[in-house]
């Protein structure tokens, strides 16, 4: 039986010109049709775009050259969907971002996926053991290509029309194309992306800031913890109802611990000299930590990138304390790295903005990702990381080792949420930091101000040049 020809007579186009209506599943008519109205009305011009985009960027930009130094910022910083839309241009599109770890696709083929604002991305090992980024969108019609949020294959196969690239993102077989179709011009777009001391970073901007003096910096203080070679034992992602800056101004000080993290303060000091970014070198207790901990072979001081957004530094915790758990022993008898020698290494703190804070200890590591998702939610990824051979139940009871963070992470959601609240109404405005406790949160805003100004003034002299 061959096939039946189709009956061509009922399906007219509209005539050009013409504003048409369909009626869509759920009842809603959908504008259709070609005339210059209607495609004012679905699709604003480029200029208008350009317009708009110079006016916000203009009022950012004015708002934080005016403002007050030392204290919060304004309302719509936090809460403004336009704000939040150019901070994802000015800096989650344009910068590198933490995004998992190397020991979460330890084989060929073993990949994960993320998704960054507009961007869904993959991150897959290849045959080569090269990990690497691709824009997750086929090159067919656009369809993700994985749709999981991990998984393994030999190769990558778009569900939609099974078009199937290679582990490099080369496209291998397109089925039934033209003859003269050419794959080598259809592979999946390459993300920029990094691998150091076990940590991927990302970048979804075409020319990707210099990461070389980030490797330099982070890269012998991670490496001693050998976090390429772990596993991950537990992983959880929060959503806290705030903007990601509130994420980070409430990471970015312990001025709140006392009063909010009984567990966690059991083991880390809430000393600023310890969470924020001043006074470390004159405090004896910490230089008396990072000389025994340096002899041993394990980088310590504090060190932070010229334009403030990266810092490490090994810090110690609570006398006697070696973990994060109730009791302040270790949670994992499994020591996470053989290279560290010594006991009451304390919390090596990294942090890189604006996607990532991070503890290493003796027994694990713990890392944080933070990924906004609108205006005023942001989902918190924490991961725990343990030695590849350590057994759970033999080695680490998992309760155990997340508690903590767990409790700690889930009082944080409620502090940021609390923030946000409050900032949502009409009678905010910005209030004074404390010099003494919140160093770090001072740091942490004018490292967003100025990262901000500085690329807006780039942008807007670039579009006034091309308008
Ligand atoms: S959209 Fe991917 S194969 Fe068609
Ligand atoms: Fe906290």
């Amino acid at each position: 039986m061959g096939f039946r020809k189709r009956n061509r007579s009922r399906a007219r186009k509209p005539a050009l010109g013409t504003y048409g209506l369909l009626t869509a599943a759920g009842g809603q008519d959908i504008a259709f049709g070609r005339s210059q109205a209607a495609v004012h009305v679905l699709c604003p011009s480029p200029v208008l775009r350009k317009d708009r985009q110079m006016d916000i960027s203009s009022n950012v930009l004015r708002q934080l050259k005016n403002r007050r130094p030392g204290f919060s910022l304004e309302q719509p910083f936090y809460t403004d969907p336009d704000y939040f839309k150019l901070d994802m241009e000015t800096i989650y599109y344009r910068d590198w971002l933490f995004i998992g770890h190397d020991c979460e696709v330890p084989r060929a083929g073993n990949y994960f996926t993320v998704q960054i604002g507009d961007y869904p991305v993959v991150i897959v090992r290849g045959r080569d053991q090269v990990i690497r980024a691709f824009h997750n969108s086929c090159r067919h019609r656009g369809s993700r290509v994985c749709s999981t949020e991990r998984g393994s294959s030999a190769k990558l196969v778009c569900p939609y029309h099974q078009w199937t690239y290679e582990l490099d993102g080369s496209l291998l077989f397109a089925r039934q194309m033209a003859e003269d179709f050419d794959k080598s011009q259809f592979s999946l777009k390459p993300v920029h992306c990094e691998s150091v001391g076990g940590y991927i970073f990302i970048c979804l901007a075409k020319n990707a800031p210099d990461f070389a003096s980030v490797r330099a910096t982070i890269e012998p203080y991670m490496a001693p913890h050998r976090i390429s070679e772990a596993k991950i034992a537990f992983q959880s992602t929060i959503i806290e109802k705030g903007n990601w800056k509130l994420v980070w101004e409430n990471n970015r000080e312990c001025y709140h611990c006392a009063g909010n993290h009984p567990e966690l303060c059991r083991t880390f000091p809430e000393a600023p000299t310890v969470t924020g970014v001043q006074g470390a070198m004159n405090d004896p207790v910490i230089a008396e930590h990072w000389k025994r901990c340096e002899a041993a072979g394990l980088p310590s001081e504090f060190k932070i990138s010229p334009d403030g957004q990266f810092r490490a530094a090994r810090m110690p915790l609570i006398e006697g304390a070696e973990s994060y758990t109730m009791s302040g022993q270790n949670a994992v008898r499994r020591p996470l790295s053989p290279d560290v020698t010594i006991n009451g290494i304390g919390t090596m703190l990294l942090f890189h903005y604006p996607t990532t804070w991070n503890h290493m200890l003796g027994d694990h590591a713990i890392s944080f990702r933070v990924l906004p998702i609108s205006a005023e939610e942001t989902a918190v990824t924490t991961k725990w990381i343990v030695h590849k051979d350590a057994v759970e139940g033999v080695d680490y009871n998992l309760e155990e080792l997340t508690h903590v963070w767990t409790e700690t992470n889930d009082q944080d959601r409620r502090i940021v949420e609390e923030n946000a609240f409050g900032i949502r109404s009409p009678a905010y405005e910005p209030g004074p930091y404390s010099e003494i406790h919140e160093g770090g949160v001072m740091q942490f805003v004018e490292w967003y101000t100025t990262f901000m100004i500085n690329r807006l003034q780039g942008d807007q002299a670039k579009l006034s040049a091309v308008a």
